[in-house]
């Protein structure tokens, strides 16, 4: 069974509990004793079957039990065995009675367990991983006090019956007055400390200072000096654009028209392309977008002050403002650009364009033609956009042309993309080549928010269709000559996915990710934090939200090993800025293809991703999930490297 599965069979079986221990305590307070009885028997079977369930769950990772097995489930066996020996044997010997009142402490450890049940549950959607102390000390002190409460309306219950003349039943109830009162004042104080814990500042945030900041004895570079390199190499040219971020109404291909926001007044923004060892120079210039832009180049491993992230590694350009980033087009590949400044929305409603890096000793392909198509997806309010046409576009090559397509997920959801009608290769994930990749065909490939696949194949002579989203209506036409056939329709949704950990053959790598120098775990939930000043529903890394998730400190130089778990049931694209990953292993199995180097992989619910990077490229980076509404929800964080530091975090937030 997939961990996701697990995970979603646990919260029924959590959510089970909570039902059957509620109904046994109702039933009790009914004096129902025969129902009763019969809830509690299944409580008890629920309560051993979650304890199954979250045994299983243990076996796919500590993160995904820690807080069950640390506080919910404890919680539950304690108040549950009370429940059982206090109330069972009462229900069991009033059994063929109904309406016979039973003792306040049967009702009360009933319902204590329904509230720990309870607890359990609320901890886990509202706090995730890792459990901790503040969590812990509101969740037990809200189950005492629920028991105190229910003990209070219960006794006022028996006093209102027995109106009992006896001193010693008098004096019980003071001391019992006494006892509740103790523990609600104790139950109270765990759980203000609890939310005061909660709510105190993190201690181990590190941003960059301003300039003159320094780090121990280091002196300090700011990431406004890692720039360029500007001079091309020898060759090289130097391509210069203007990217004018505007707001603009743009008719599609369909006739639709949209509110976008573009550069250049185009969707998508101009394709940028170079051969490698020339220099890129873009002034970027807002016209009038207020919530202001940057271009980050989207996998591509700049020097840190080119990679456009507001408030990190420049301001954001404001309207009436400009920025200019140069820098040497040494990674030959398919990338893009999209603002990293309102990522969301900014990057959905259209600042976002391809960056092309074609190698400087042109491929051979035995004098055939050569089809190189760029292929941004893109979705407009539900319209589907492949290059710059929504819905099917359509081009014409020869049989025997080398076609190359370069398909670029710009959206935050991940794609499934099939070819029908050839064999083809997957040539390079997001820019970089793969190691002797196979040919295969009739599979299918889910491309992640923000990843990039280059599929190459001979055209053959008859239609190729690449189809999106199994829709058939929906992609690229590619037809021999003249030959206006239609591809042959096949039914892509049952092909089987490419798994790309096991595609393409081994090589050697430039470093041995088992001797990693660094270590960090991120788990991914959602989770009640902090994001920007607010409390929010977070999507948390580690329990909390942007920017108070601590950065990865690395000095340069270093190896760096990170593991992604996802305990939602939401996928989260990874993606690091700066550097490539190395795809090590998924669910504790290593990746045996291929070396696979991603900027953006696609972390489902219940995976747990294993990467490893290389720090040669010095800066403060982000390392955030590239569904961007996520990110905006918290999901971003940096990975600071020692001794650099930043002079434009000017305390300004919500940037993306
Ligand atoms: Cu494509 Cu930080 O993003
Ligand atoms: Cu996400």
């Amino acid at each position: 069974m997939t961990t996701a599965r697990l995970i979603l069979l646990d919260h029924g079986v959590a959510l089970a509990g909570v039902a059957s221990w509620f109904g046994t305590g109702v039933a009790a307070a009914l004096r129902r004793h025969r129902p009763a009885l019969a809830l509690l028997a299944a409580a008890v079977l629920v309560t051993l079957a979650r304890i199954a369930s979250v045994s299983v769950l243990a076996g796919r990772g500590w993160w995904f039990v820690a807080e069950k097995v640390l506080l919910g489930l404890p919680m539950l066996c304690v108040a549950g065995a009370a429940g059982v020996l206090l109330a069972g044997p009462r229900l069991w010997a009033g059994r063929r009675t109904t309406g016979e009142r039973l003792p306040a402490s049967c009702v009360v450890s009933l319902l204590t367990a329904a509230y720990a049940a309870l607890a359990g549950l609320v901890v886990t959607f509202l706090a995730g991983y890792p459990l901790t102390w503040p969590t812990a000390l509101i969740a037990v002190s809200s189950v005492a006090l629920c028991a105190l409460l229910t003990a209070r309306v219960m006794a006022g219950e028996t006093q209102d019956e027995g109106k009992d003349p006896d001193p010693a039943r008098g004096s019980a109830l003071t001391r019992r007055r006494f006892v509740n009162t103790a523990v609600g004042a104790a139950a109270l104080g765990a759980g203000g400390t609890g939310v005061g814990l909660m709510f105190r500042s993190p201690g181990s945030v590190v941003t960059g200072g301003g300039p003159g900041h320094s780090s121990g004895s280091r002196t300090a570079l700011s990431v406004a000096d890692l720039r360029g390199p500007g001079t091309p190499s020898p060759g090289g040219t130097v391509r210069r654009h203007v990217l004018t971020a505007q707001t603009a109404t743009v008719r599609l291909h369909s006739g639709r028209e949209i509110d976008a926001w573009t550069y250049n007044g185009e969707l998508p923004g101009p394709e940028i392309t170079a051969t490698e060892g020339d220099v890129i120079e873009v002034t970027l210039r807002n016209s009038d977008i207020g919530d202001g832009v940057t271009v980050h180049w989207h996998g591509y491993d700049v020097a840190c002050g080119e990679d456009g992230v507001p408030d990190l590694t420049q301001h954001a350009v404001r309207p009436g403002e400009e920025f200019v980033y140069r820098f040497r087009a040494d990674q030959v590949g398919t990338y893009w650009y999209h603002t990293h400044e309102a990522s969301d929305p900014g990057v959905r409603k259209g600042l976002y364009g391809t960056l092309v890096v074609g190698p400087r000793e042109a491929e051979r392909d035995g004098g055939r033609e050569r089809l190189d198509l760029v292929l941004p997806v893109h979705t407009f309010a539900g319209a589907v956009v492949v290059g710059d046409r929504d819905g099917r576009a359509e081009h014409a090559a020869a049989p025997g042309t080398a076609v190359r397509l370069r398909l670029v997920n710009t959206d935050s959801d991940p794609h499934r993309v099939a070819l029908t009608g050839t064999a083809f290769e997957v040539a390079a994930v997001d820019g970089r080549d793969l190691n002797r990749p196979e040919t295969v065909r009739d599979m299918s490939l889910r491309l992640p928010a923000g990843g990039r696949y280059d599929l190459v194949f001979a055209m053959p002579d008859t239609p190729v269709a690449l189809v999106l989203d199994d829709d058939p209506e929906m992609g690229v036409l590619l037809h021999p000559g003249d030959a206006e056939r239609e591809p042959e329709t096949a039914d892509t949704s049952d092909w089987p996915e490419l798994d790309l950990l096991r595609y393409g053959t081994p090589a050697r790598l430039p470093f041995d990710p088992d001797t990693a120098d660094r270590d960090f775990t991120l788990v991914l939930d959602r989770a009640v934090a902090m994001v920007d000043g607010r409390p929010s529903y977070a999507q948390a890394v580690n329990g909390r939200g942007h920017p108070s998730i601590p950065d990865m400190l690395v000095a340069e130089g270093d190896v760096v090993r990170f593991t992604v778990v996802n305990r939602s049931l939401e996928t989260h694209p990874w993606h690091l800025h700066g550097h490539p990953v190395l795809i090590l292993s998924r669910d504790g199995s290593r990746s045996s293809g291929s070396p696979l180097w991603m900027d953006t992989f696609d972390v489902r619910p219940g995976e747990v991703w294993e990467v490893a990077f290389k720090a040669d490229n010095p800066g403060l980076w982000m390392n955030h999930c590239h569904n961007l509404p996520h990110a905006e929800q918290g999901m971003m964080f940096h990975v600071s490297y020692d001794g650099v530091t930043t002079p434009f975090a000017d305390g300004h937030a919500g940037h993306g």
